[in-house]
């Protein structure tokens, strides 16, 4: 059994998943994984980090991050604070030699997160990106049907993340608002989930041609004030995207969808089959093969089940509920089993800057109003 010392950067949702999500991986797979230790939480919101601590059992708190990177008893750097953070909270903790594991977006510039990728190879540290859709075992069965060409030539990719949880105006402005906390609005937010998922199905997305729209440019300084600000960043996105292996795709993600409360829905179109996901209905994929001998009814229903990478840590049979939850718990077993096994994992910070270099093509094409390259 090997101890993980921990230091939380961030104590608000995902601070709050990423913990439980480490209990909760060593009851699932057992302490030969290592047992999680919490160490010092960091909030810039001193009752934020006070709750934490006492919650989740944190063994000093600060309002410091720089005490949590610069702490000689961390073992891993946890960064859950909003985007903006994530470049200088990552980099002071790679050059104090610590592993880290970041949330999405890697940062809020290609720029940032190319240095934040050359800097972890370079320190030879476990550096975890948390795009945790990549583990949520529909996914992996797509990838499985797609690689191992039972789809047959993969034709087309379409894909929405939908959300209106900023349909109300009245909805104060947040950070999410902010382009230098930010770097983007529904893009980075929802969109670079939907990026995740297509890169670990697809590959690259070698060009794109996108348009972005604000519908509410403005929302109250604080809840219930008269004063408004700007919001700076896109509600809605949408692009048309070519991906190297020949496909073409349209992916779109909205954080104002009138009625869609968690909708990252796609369809993969290929010679021999197609398939469609849709994260409202977890537990279902929908499936078509060519070679079906009923395949004239169309798509049919495939529970998610134990032969599904991820699956059997939770349920021993097909049908039975997982949840968003379950997805952090499979990310954090996957970054403890590199940490304590030197197991791959595909989430790495290069992995993150692939993500951030089609986010910054589709922003510079929205901009120009004209295809741009992904470099
Ligand atoms: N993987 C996912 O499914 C998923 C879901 C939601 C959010 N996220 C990502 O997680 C990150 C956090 O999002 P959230 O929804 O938890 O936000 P949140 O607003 O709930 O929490 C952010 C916390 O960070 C604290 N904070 C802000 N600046 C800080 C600083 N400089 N130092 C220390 N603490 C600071 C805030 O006080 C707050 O408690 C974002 O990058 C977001 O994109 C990922």
């Amino acid at each position: 059994m090997k101890e993980i010392k921990i230091g939380l950067v961030g104590a608000g949702w995902m601070g709050k998943a990423h913990s439980s999500a480490l209990a909760d991986a060593q009851m699932l797979f057992g302490p030969d994984y290592g047992v999680a230790s919490f160490e010092i939480v960091a909030d810039a919101n001193e009752e934020s980090a006070k709750i934490a601590q006492h919650k989740i059992g944190f063994k000093r708190m600060s309002t410091d991050w720089k005490d949590v990177v610069t702490d000689p008893n961390v073992d891993l750097v946890d960064i859950a604070t909003p985007n903006a953070f994530h470049y200088v909270v990552a980099k002071a903790t790679l050059e104090n030699g610590k592993n880290v594991y970041c949330e999405k977006p890697l940062s809020i510039s290609a720029e940032e997160s190319k240095e934040l990728a050359e800097l972890a190879a370079k320190k030879g540290v476990i550096n975890y990106v948390g795009y945790n859709n990549t583990m949520n075992p529909a996914n992996a069965y797509v990838r499985e049907l797609v690689q191992s060409g039972k789809l047959g030539k993969i034709m087309r990719f379409t894909g929405t993340y939908d959300q209106d949880q900023l349909l109300d105006e009245s909805l104060p402005i947040t950070w999410r608002h902010i382009n230098k906390l930010a770097g983007c609005g529904a893009l980075g937010d929802l969109g670079s989930h939907l990026l995740s998922i297509s890169q670990f199905i697809m590959g690259d997305i070698s060009a794109v041609n996108a348009m972005t729209t604000t519908v509410f440019p403005k929302r109250p300084k604080s809840a219930g004030s008269s004063e408004m600000a700007d919001v700076e960043n896109e509600d809605i996105i949408t692009f048309m995207a070519e991906y190297a292996n020949g496909a073409v795709g349209t992916v779109a993600a909205s954080r104002v969808a009138t009625g869609r409360k968690n909708y990252l829905c796609y369809e993969i179109q290929g010679t021999k089959g197609s398939v469609r996901y849709d994260l409202e209905r977890m537990g279902e994929v929908q499936v078509y093969f060519q070679s079906d001998d009923e395949c004239d009814r169309g798509f049919r229903t495939v529970l998610l089940n134990p032969k599904m990478k991820g699956y059997s840590a939770f349920q021993p049979a097909g049908g039975i509920s997982i949840a968003y939850n379950d997805m952090k718990i499979l990310e954090v077993h996957e970054l403890f089993a590199a940490l304590t096994h030197n197991e791959p994992y595909a989430c790495n910070f290069e992995f993150g800057y692939k993500i951030d270099r089609t986010v910054a093509a589709v922003l510079d094409s929205a901009k120009k109003r004209a295809w741009v390259e992904v470099k």
